[in-house]
């Protein structure tokens, strides 16, 4: 695995790559690695000839400052767990090496409603942030396939978005969900939780599966059911909802194509998951 710190010089790398006739598949994370981001470099390994991948934590993207000064960073393992999966290039800026101009007033992106529902409401600012590092990261990789989880089912989306708006020919594939035994989405921030708010934790997943198993039912009643479940399990819930996979608006009863889409806190710690109905 190469590993490189400046832009220019990945970027120079990869150009030589391409015009050798290597695709580039690229799994950007913000480190703290798991199964699931490894899960995200096998599927590029079978799609693509070279795979890179970025460890930034991107400060634009936290609506929270204490998130941002809490997450976990475990630079030495996430190498040799990338290294063992066989990844060919791993880009590790610095913040200054991403945004050159600093981090203030940075651009803004039309990101439709994506913006003002679920995530975009309880986070607000949360997506541009997104946004304005993708835009970067993409500009200096410029990969043919990105590799996104689908844990972040409303990410995909915006990701889809910006690249539409940034005219780009890169074929995004959202990846399934990784899990943990009991079914906990596997998290970065899965670290944060001690042993009795991880027991706990798995609650989000079966709340999810009881949501699949009694649909199509009236969504009022089913959501309220759900808000039981994880207040039971001591969540604090942001919502639970049951929304168009299309386009995370809410559904009517019974109506096709939906997902189930749940964040809660445990303690301090925000988790996040979704199942499609
Ligand atoms: P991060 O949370 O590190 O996640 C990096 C990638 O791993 C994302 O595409 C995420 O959806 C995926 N991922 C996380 N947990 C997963 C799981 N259990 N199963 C499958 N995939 C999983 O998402 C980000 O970083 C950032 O917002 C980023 C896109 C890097 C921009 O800063």
């Amino acid at each position: 695995m190469i590993l490189f710190k400046r832009a220019a010089d990945l970027t120079g790398y990869l150009e030589k790559q391409r015009a050798a006739g290597q695709s580039i598949g690229f799994v950007p994370t913000m480190g703290a690695l798991h199964q699931g981001h490894i899960s995200l470099i096998t599927i590029s390994k079978k799609t693509t000839s070279l795979t890179v991948c970025s460890i930034f934590v991107n400060p634009t993207q936290f609506n929270d400052p204490k998130d941002f000064q809490k997450y976990p960073i475990t630079i030495e393992k996430d190498i040799v767990l990338l290294e063992k999966a066989g990844t060919d290039v791993l880009f590790l800026p610095q913040v200054g090496e991403v945004y050159p101009t600093g981090t203030n007033d940075l651009e803004n992106y039309d990101l439709g409603s994506l913006e003002t529902v679920l995530e975009g409401a309880f986070r607000p600012g949360h997506f541009q942030g997104v946004c304005q590092v993708m835009q970067r990261l993409l500009h200096i990789v410029r990969p043919q396939h990105l590799f996104m989880g689908s844990k972040d089912y409303q990410q995909c989306m915006v990701v889809q978005r910006l690249l539409h708006l940034m005219g780009l020919p890169t074929t995004l594939h959202p990846c399934p969900i990784v899990r943990e035994s009991d079914g906990l989405a596997m998290s970065s921030r899965n670290v944060r939780l001690d042993p009795e708010q991880r027991f706990f934790a798995a609650a989000i997943y079966a709340t999810l599966q009881t949501i699949r198993q009694d649909w199509p039912g009236p969504v009022a009643p089913l959501v309220e059911k759900a808000t039981k479940m994880l207040e039971e399990a001591h969540f604090r819930v942001d919502y639970v909802a049951i929304a168009d996979r299309n386009t995370l608006q809410p559904v009517r009863d019974g109506a096709p194509k939906a997902v189930a889409l749940i964040a809660a806190f445990m303690g301090e710690v925000r988790l996040i998951d979704n199942l499609e109905l």
